[in-house]
């Protein structure tokens, strides 16, 4: 038997006497009972006394027990009622049983059968509650099952449009099922246009299908069923050819063929980026061969001059030697011709050698250098002629500097040229100060060559730092002493900058990092 004194009762009978005895029945078996004399003083304790059980004579005035099990039964549907009727009114048990009764009982009330009803009223009172309980465990379980796929469909929704591939799918008869943001981009299709109904093939030219159809079922691009970056051409809205790269897989669903999904990558940009790239390496090409053309020409009149000096003179001595023994008074000419011929000789290979400095031909040894001293040295080697020049030298080289490494005789040019340079700007005499400081916590050594000479214009400024661009006279300058310079230091790593006011005043600018040697 269930416990009792949780459940409770509500008789509705409109007869005193049996409202009281059965009250007093039920109250002994442990029930908690309230009574109501007819139909609607009932439903209104149903209200109020939320009765699990409900016990109600079928006779009564007014609302007869048929109403008060029908109005229950619409109104508080979770509350089991025990119709009592009459001996021999079975039409009016069944009816009750119809309207969903969960008993009845017939007058006068047995003892046992009012507790056997009322136990039958119980089980189906809990087992309706179980019920209950778990359809709402289930819905609860369904909806949070629900949300999840909604959630993961949604999520794997994202990350096909995301994609910045075009994801193309189909199903097993070849038609588009899936066709995503990068697709539609890259064809100029709209999906609503392709989903469904057009079919793989039409967005290739036959050719181009039947190599595809066959690429998948040969194992030669990742497998059978598979396309590993396979090289091809999709057709777009004007059925213009699309390099793509593509990544497919047959789609199998427990080992049956049930589609096939295609992962797209665009080749329109790559190729165009690629044809840019062999244009520029063919204009860098180009350029190349046209400065080496400059250069050549350059040089070949630059060399031709001394050597055809050097071969006029060659070719007077020899004819003057073939004629027979030297005669004494002719030592002294070609004494004298020797040494311009050796001073042309020389000149050519000074310009030789310093085109190989230029282009970086020429073996240097990186050893730490200390700037201070290589001043120092330069300015010994100069003095001689900044003291002809009438040229008075002002310099401020702390004993400080941090080493750079380099080769010492490269830097140590590169210092004579930019003082000869003003020496030469200055025919007049001047003003030449050198200095040099470190910056950006003694990473940079910084030296400044400034003279107070006739200055360089813009024009000519843009052009100081080009092999053979010289504005000297003809045997007064070739024209390397810059591009020589410039070369150097920026093999050291560092620049050479040069700022002037013309007719006032030169500042040339080396700056060189300083770097921990290297054994
Ligand atoms: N300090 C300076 N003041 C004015 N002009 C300068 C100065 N330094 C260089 N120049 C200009 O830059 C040109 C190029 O200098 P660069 O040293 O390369 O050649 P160059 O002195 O003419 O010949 P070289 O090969 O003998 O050095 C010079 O001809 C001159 O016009
Ligand atoms: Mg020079």
């Amino acid at each position: 038997m269930t416990k009792t004194n949780q459940w409770s009762v509500l008789i509705i009978d409109d007869e005193a006497d049996i409202r009281e005895v059965t009250s007093l029945t039920l109250l002994d078996a442990g029930y908690t009972v309230e009574t109501a004399a007819n139909g609607a003083e009932g439903l209104d304790l149903c209200e109020q006394f939320k009765p699990k059980i409900v016990i109600t004579d079928v006779r009564m005035p007014v609302m007869d027990g048929i109403q008060v099990l029908e109005t229950i039964k619409k109104r508080f549907p979770d509350t089991e009622v025990i119709v009592a009727t009459a001996y021999g009114e079975m039409d009016i048990a069944i009816r009750a049983l119809q309207l969903d009764a969960s008993d009845f009982i017939t007058k006068p009330m047995h003892t046992e059968a009012l507790i056997v009803a009322l136990e039958r009223a119980k089980h189906r009172s809990l087992t309706r509650q179980q019920l209950k309980d778990y359809t709402r465990q289930l819905e609860q379980g369904l909806s949070r099952t629900t949300k999840q796929l909604e959630e993961t469909v949604a999520y794997q929704k994202r990350l096909i449009e995301s994609s910045m591939d075009g994801i193309l799918g189909c199903d097993i008869n070849d038609k588009v099922v899936t066709f995503n943001k990068s697709m539609e981009k890259m064809l100029g299709l709209d999906r609503s246009e392709v989903l469904h109904q057009a079919a793989l093939s039409t967005f290739f030219s036959d050719e181009e299908y039947f190599r595809l159809r066959e690429a998948l079922a040969a194992s030669s691009h990742g497998g059978k069923g598979i396309l590993m970056l396979y090289e091809t051409f999709f057709l777009d809205r004007g059925k213009q050819p699309v390099p793509v790269q593509l990544s497919a897989a047959l789609l199998m669903d427990e080992k049956k063929p049930a589609g096939l999904v295609c992962f797209v990558r665009d080749l329109r940009r790559i190729h165009r980026l690629e044809q840019e790239m062999a244009n520029q390496a063919e204009l860098l090409h180009q350029d190349k061969m046209m400065s080496l053309g400059r250069l050549a020409a350059s040089v070949a009149h630059e060399i031709n001059n001394p050597l055809a000096g050097i071969l006029n003179y060659i070719r007077l001595m020899l004819r003057t030697v073939n004629k027979g023994p030297l005669p004494q008074n002719k030592h002294d000419q070609f004494a004298q011709y020797l040494t311009t011929v050796e001073a042309e000789t020389d000149r050519c290979s000074k310009i030789v050698s310093n085109l190989l400095t230029f282009s970086r031909r020429t073996r240097v040894s990186m050893e730490p250098v200390c700037i201070s001293e290589i001043l120092d040295r330069s300015i010994l080697l100069a003095g001689h002629k900044l003291e002809l020049g009438n040229i008075k030298l002002t310099t401020s080289i702390p004993n400080q500097l941090p080493c750079v490494v380099g080769d010492g005789n490269q830097l140590q040019q590169c210092l004579l040229n930019l003082i000869f340079n003003s020496v030469d700007a200055m025919p007049n005499g001047g003003n030449l100060t050198i200095t040099a400081t470190s910056k950006d916590n003694l990473e940079t050594v910084i030296v400044q060559v400034s003279d107070t000479g006739h200055g360089i214009n813009e024009e000519a400024l843009s052009h100081i730092f080009e092999p053979f661009y010289t504005t000297k006279q003809e045997g007064h300058g070739i024209g390397l002493g810059l591009s020589t310079t410039y070369g150097i230091i920026e093999h050291h790593g560092g620049t050479l900058t040069a700022r002037s006011l013309p007719g006032e005043s030169t500042t040339f600018e080396i700056r060189l990092p300083v770097r921990k040697a290297t054994p």
